[in-house]
């Protein structure tokens, strides 16, 4: 029988990296399984992707829902083991940086399961960032680190993991973005919204940014700020809803707050903005490829290419209007680089490495 490669995905952000690599896997002679943890649900958290991406529905889905993370990573384990026990996996391939990569990794490892990581090496020394944990613990257990820039083949160097584990094989988001470009209308995204005119994007959902009281009114007020200058359109995750509702997020005239959109919705309106402000990983890397400012209200990224070799900058909520101000006596970009082997290729290169690891 061909071997098996089990791919464990579960969060918004798993599922536009993980649909280049299983259509490239498709032209090899090896089994598919895709397994959803269920750590997302809601329909343009998890299944608007699977309808648009032309990602296949998952074979299994877990629905392990929310909890703390203790419990939440718990639950992932469990399901999985009994999972893994009962398939036998000659591969498990594991995503980013959430909560099922992790307790992916975790249970695969035990078992003597072989695990490849996609997006590994990234680090923004911050271990108060849950995913920074998940990102440390995962690439330690990882035979195969699958990495998207040059920084994170330096990381993990630095880390003591051995060279022949890690492969320089681009970015699969990219691959995504680049495969569905023609499919983003800017100009249909603002006529659903009402929008008319420059405007900017904005998605929050960072523990940082979101969790507490004092971190929420500083945002809330610079956001304020920004939508004094400029109309905004911001797809809140429900994470922080509703501590930025009650700080008085949905009250400002020029500050369109919607729940979160489809992909190519999403991208659609990035496409069309002048200027998007985040504290998302994903579209830090997709900002940079459109050649939108993208300005990301963290201390530190753990995608500093995006800077280097793209359109990125760090900010802090108190400067956060002073930015957008810039940005708009600036204008939009002409001409922005582009980080090395982000080329929609990314997906074929990830195959043929997995597929060797297999033999297949
Ligand atoms: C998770 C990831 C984060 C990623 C984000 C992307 C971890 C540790 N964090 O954060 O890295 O950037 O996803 O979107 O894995 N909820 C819903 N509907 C859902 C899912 C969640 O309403 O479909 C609400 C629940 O109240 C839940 C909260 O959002 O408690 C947080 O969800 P969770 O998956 O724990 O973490 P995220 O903040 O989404
Ligand atoms: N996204 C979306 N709709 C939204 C907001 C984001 O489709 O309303 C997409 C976007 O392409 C982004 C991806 O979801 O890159 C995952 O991003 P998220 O910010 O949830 O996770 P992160 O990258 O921060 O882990």
């Amino acid at each position: 029988m061909p071997p098996l490669i089990l791919h464990v995905t579960g969060a918004r952000p798993n599922f536009p990296k993980a649909a280049p690599v299983i259509r490239a896997l498709a032209a090899y002679p090896v089994r598919q399984l895709l397994v959803h943890t269920g750590q997302h649900y809601d329909d343009k958290l998890s299944e608007v992707f699977f309808r648009e991406l032309q990602l296949p529905q998952p074979d299994v889905n877990l629905g392990v829902g929310s909890g703390s993370h203790g419990r939440q990573t718990a639950a992932i384990m469990t399901a999985l083991e009994d999972l893994f026990v009962e398939r036998q996996p000659d591969l498990i391939v594991v995503y980013g940086d959430v909560n099922s990569t992790v307790a992916a990794a975790l249970v695969a490892a035990k078992m003597g399961i072989p695990i490849a990581h996609v997006e590994a090496g990234l680090r923004s020394f911050d271990m108060r960032m849950p995913e920074e944990i998940n990102r440390i613990v995962t690439d330690r257990l990882s035979s195969l680190l699958l990495v998207t820039s040059p920084d994170a083949i330096a990381h993990l160097g630095n880390e003591g993991i051995a060279a022949d584990k890690i492969h320089f094989v681009g970015n699969p988001m990219i691959d995504t973005l680049l495969g569905n470009i023609d499919r983003f209308d800017s100009h249909v995204a603002q006529r659903v919204h009402g929008i008319a005119g420059d405007y900017v994007v904005a998605t929050l959902h960072r523990p940082s940014n979101v969790d507490d009281p004092a971190d929420v009114r500083e945002l809330v007020a610079a956001m304020r700020s920004v939508a004094d200058q400029v109309q905004v359109i911001l797809p809140l995750h429900p994470r922080g809803w509703h501590r930025l509702a009650q700080a008085g997020l949905m009250d400002h005239p020029q500050l369109l707050v919607i729940e979160p959109v489809g992909y190519l919705e999403f991208l659609g309106l990035v496409q069309g903005a002048i200027a998007v402000i985040t504290d998302s990983g994903g579209v830090q890397e997709e900002t940079t490829v459109l050649g939108i400012p993208c300005l990301t209200v963290r201390d530190n990224t753990e995608r500093p290419v995006t800077i280097s070799s793209g359109t990125n900058r760090l900010t802090t909520r108190a400067d956060l209007a002073d930015e957008v101000k810039q940005i708009l006596a600036r204008g939009r970009l002409t001409h922005w680089p582009t980080p090395p082997l982000w080329d929609g290729q990314a997906g074929p290169r990830i195959a043929e490495v997995l597929a060797q690891a297999v033999n297949a």
